[in-house]
């Protein structure tokens, strides 16, 4: 499960010099392509508990989840303790490098509860997400 959070549904039209200019839904048809052997599912939410509701309904079933949680990563306990609750290891992603920006995004509220974090390489943060739940 590819899982996104708020504001990702903008991808390729929300401030591309950060964020870069394909939308997820492109990007997604790209993974397909490149991970046939893989059943990838991609979801997006703006509405936290709407996230918290898939990572519950994925999380016992699914080999693993590659998890941006946009500017819930922040603030999110609610989102640290479904992904502590679940079985299904979750990784952490950001298309930006969050270090390299305000101070405020260098707080994750979530990595504690995460297999680990990636970010910081566009888009492709997705793609290497996935090869690190392959090699778990
Ligand atoms: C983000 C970084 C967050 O700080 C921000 O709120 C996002 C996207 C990223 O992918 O770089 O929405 O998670």
């Amino acid at each position: 499960m590819v899982l996104n959070g708020p504001n990702l549904n903008l991808l390729g039209r929300r401030e591309p010099d950060i964020y870069g200019s394909s939308s997820m839904e492109n990007y997604f048809l790209a993974l397909q392509e490149r991970y046939p052997e893989v059943e990838l599912e991609y979801c997006q939410s703006n509405i936290e508990g709407e996230l918290i509701d898939k990572l519950h309904e994925v999380g016992f079933t699914y080999d693993g989840i590659v998890f941006n949680a946009g500017a819930y990563t922040h603030t999110s306990v609610a989102i640290h303790d479904a992904i502590k609750a679940i079985d299904t290891p979750v990784v952490e992603v950001h298309i930006s490098n969050v270090y390299q920006r305000e101070t405020y995004r260098h707080t994750s509220l979530i990595t504690g509860a995460c297999a680990g974090v990636i970010g910081g390489f566009g888009m492709n943060s997705y793609l290497l997400a996935i090869e690190a739940l392959l090699t778990l």
